[in-house]
């Protein structure tokens, strides 16, 4: 009697848990099939925004990446340089899992980015290499003299990333035996590389294109650049003592951002007012630009399993819990709900994201692949939460594989818990798999820009993480993280000043200007509160006598005692123009000069940029028009 009393009741768990199991099984693999189903659309979601022949990209340039088709409400219908560089991270990790149909992509990547570095824009040129922090340019490549928030100084970064990422499969294999296909590439990584170890210290505007400051998302990726453009370089003897003597101070630099509890978005913001907590997707998002399936779970590198990025990942997540209408409901913790840019969003009333959903699943999976390689997962007390949130019965203490520890059991859960944030992407996906950006607070309706690219991208990148967890498909290849790397007991803030030449045996004009002038115009003007001061000319790079194209003076240091309104233009050496200044009435009305000043731009020094200051007196209004 005893004997069954005490069997009865274990057997009746062995057989609910036997039962639960396969119930467990049929889910996870449905959820496969439906994932299987989309990934289709999504990469051909991707394809079809490339130029010229892309079904969603027609009028665009060949060889460029548009962020969505949409024209109106948002107009999306540009290259952004960080969307493009995320995607292609991504058709490269497929091409590497066997696509071999997707190397024309990669191919074209690499053509247009060779061009873009070569555009002229707001942020500058490539002579001094500002130019390369632009984040956006029109689809027939040409510059976008808008308003902005720029520079945007992930871009460069995460473009080498992805060159790197192709360049070292390239090197590996053989398949570019001479080395000709990433000797060609390599100008461009170095650029970009350049870039990042002259600029890293300097703010710019964050990933979302709001915040001016430094963002944890760019360093980061800036971190990760110098680190595996570093290794790439000395494979191709070049020189990279630059990038080598930055990475330390960049790594210093991304610990300062960790607050206790979570990674901080944003700090250094110059923007008055600010106020957000910093718990943001750019974190989540940083997780998963860190991965290393090589690495340990290292809380520097914010690896995804790292009891940091665990901890930081529940807060993120939790903040989205009570503030949308459609996760109400949605038992409180250990379910995946829909989550979005930052609880503070409200741009299109600020709603959930597709790719940050997403991303929450994605470095889930990501910490998966890590514990099962290092064979061990330990909870601490910064982690404890999180996991007690997906385990309920958690503990500190490490787990290792295999005996009786509770290994396998918790990471189940994990995957449960990742696997729900997918289920809540699909379930409000629409019945034709379309991605747009985001889906409605209210009711999961579809919102903003349609068939966004990086939409597409992120479904694709999770449903690789995953499948790297649930079978045989194999991980991306390390990016070769230094272990156990030391944070410099002080910060640096350190700058290497670097040279910027076209790449064009990429594909960049022959003709592209590799030696420019800095030109700073001050120019005393009588301004009253609401009036502002342009400057357009004969050329491109000064708006081609176009006002909607003219560009903004600065009135940061214009005083009582100095009137004074600054341009600085980037501009070719030996170039010679014309240009005028105009005022803008807050009307609209426009007043203009009535002669046409000239400039002698002087010809290549030993030193790009060269620099110059040009001191002029405001002489309008003449004529006048309004907008
Ligand atoms: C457009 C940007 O792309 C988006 O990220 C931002 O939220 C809005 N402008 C509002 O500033
Ligand atoms: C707005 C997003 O905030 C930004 O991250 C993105 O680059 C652009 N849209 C284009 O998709």
């Amino acid at each position: 009697m005893k004997f069954q009393a005490i069997l009865a009741p274990l057997a009746a768990t062995l057989f609910h848990e036997a039962s639960a199991n396969t119930f467990r099984q049929r889910q996870v693999d449905n959820l496969t099939s439906r994932i299987e189903a989309e990934t289709t659309i999504a990469l051909q979601g991707v394809l079809n925004n490339f130029g010229p022949d892309g079904s969603e990209a027609p009028g665009a340039s060949a060889e460029v990446l548009i962020a969505s088709p949409s024209t109106e409400n948002p107009n999306y219908y540009y290259t952004w340089t960080r969307d493009a560089a995320l995607t292609l991270k991504m058709v490269v990790d497929e091409f590497l899992h066997g696509k071999g149909d997707l190397q024309p992509y990669i191919r074209s990547y690499v053509k247009a980015q060779a061009i873009v570095q070569t555009i002229s824009n707001p942020s500058g040129a490539l002579g001094s290499g500002r130019g390369l922090g632009e984040p956006k340019y029109y689809a027939n490549l040409t510059r976008f003299n808008g308003d902005w928030g720029r520079p945007q100084r992930d871009g460069p970064a995460l473009r080498a990333t992805a060159l790197i990422t192709y360049s070292r499969y390239l090197l590996s294999t053989g398949i570019d035996s001479d080395g000709t296909e990433a000797g060609n590439i390599w100008p461009i990584i170095q650029n970009d590389l350049n870039y990042v170890a002259q600029y890293w210290n300097q703010t710019g505007f964050d990933l979302w294109e709001e915040v001016d400051g430094s963002s944890f998302f760019t360093t980061a990726a800036q971190y990760r650049a110098l680190n595996e453009g570093a290794a790439l370089g000395k494979q191709l003897q070049q020189e990279v003592s630059a990038y080598e003597s930055q990475a330390p101070n960049v790594f210093c630099f991304l610990q300062t951002f960790w607050n206790g509890n979570y990674a901080v978005a944003n700090i250094n913001v110059k923007q008055s007012g600010f106020s957000r907590s910093g718990i943001d997707a750019n974190t989540v998002l940083t997780s998963i630009a860190m991965f290393d399936p090589g690495a340990s779970c290292d809380d520097t590198l914010f690896q995804p399993c790292s009891s940091r990025a665990l901890a930081n990942l529940k807060q993120y997540i939790d903040a989205f819990r009570t503030i949308y209408t459609i996760n109400q409901g949605v038992s409180r913790s250990g379910t995946g709900v829909a989550t979005g840019r930052y609880a503070e969003d409200v741009y299109f009333g600020g709603n959930p994201w597709y790719l940050t959903t997403l991303a929450v699943a994605e470095q889930l999976y990501d910490a998966i692949q890590q514990w099962s390689t290092v064979n061990t997962i330990t909870i601490d007390d910064k982690s404890l939460a999180f996991w007690q949130s997906v385990y309920p019965s958690a503990q500190t203490g490490s787990h290792t594989k295999g005996g009786y520890s509770d290994f396998t059991k918790l990471t189940d859960a994990v995957l449960a818990f990742a696997d729900g944030f997918v289920e809540t992407a699909l379930k409000y996906t629409p019945e034709n798999g379309a991605l747009s950006e985001q889906y409605s607070r209210e009711n999961g309706t579809a919102l903003s820009a349609h068939h966004l690219t990086w939409s597409y991208a992120s479904f694709v990148t999770m449903r690789a993480a995953r499948l790297a967890v649930t079978s045989d498909y194999g991980q991306v290849p390390s990016w070769g993280s230094p272990s156990n790397p030391k944070v410099p007991t002080t910060c640096t803030p350190g700058s290497v000043k670097g040279t910027y030449k076209p790449a064009v045996a990429a594909g960049a004009p022959s003709d592209a200007p590799s030696c420019t002038y800095l030109i700073t115009f001050n120019l005393n003007a009588t301004t009253s509160y609401g009036e502002n001061m342009y400057l357009f000319g004969n050329s491109s790079d000064l708006g081609g006598w176009r006002v909607s194209d003219a560009l903004a003076g600065s009135a940061a240091d214009y005083s009582d005692a100095r009137h004074l309104w600054t341009f600085t233009v980037e501009l070719p050496a030996g170039a010679e123009l014309e240009y005028k200044f105009l005022k803008k009435e807050p009307s609209g009305e426009v007043l203009y000069e009535a002669e046409n000043r000239s400039l002698a731009v002087p010809d290549c020094g030993d030193e790009s940029p060269g620099e110059q200051t040009m001191e002029e007196d405001w002489n309008g209004p003449v004529g006048s028009e309004t907008e």
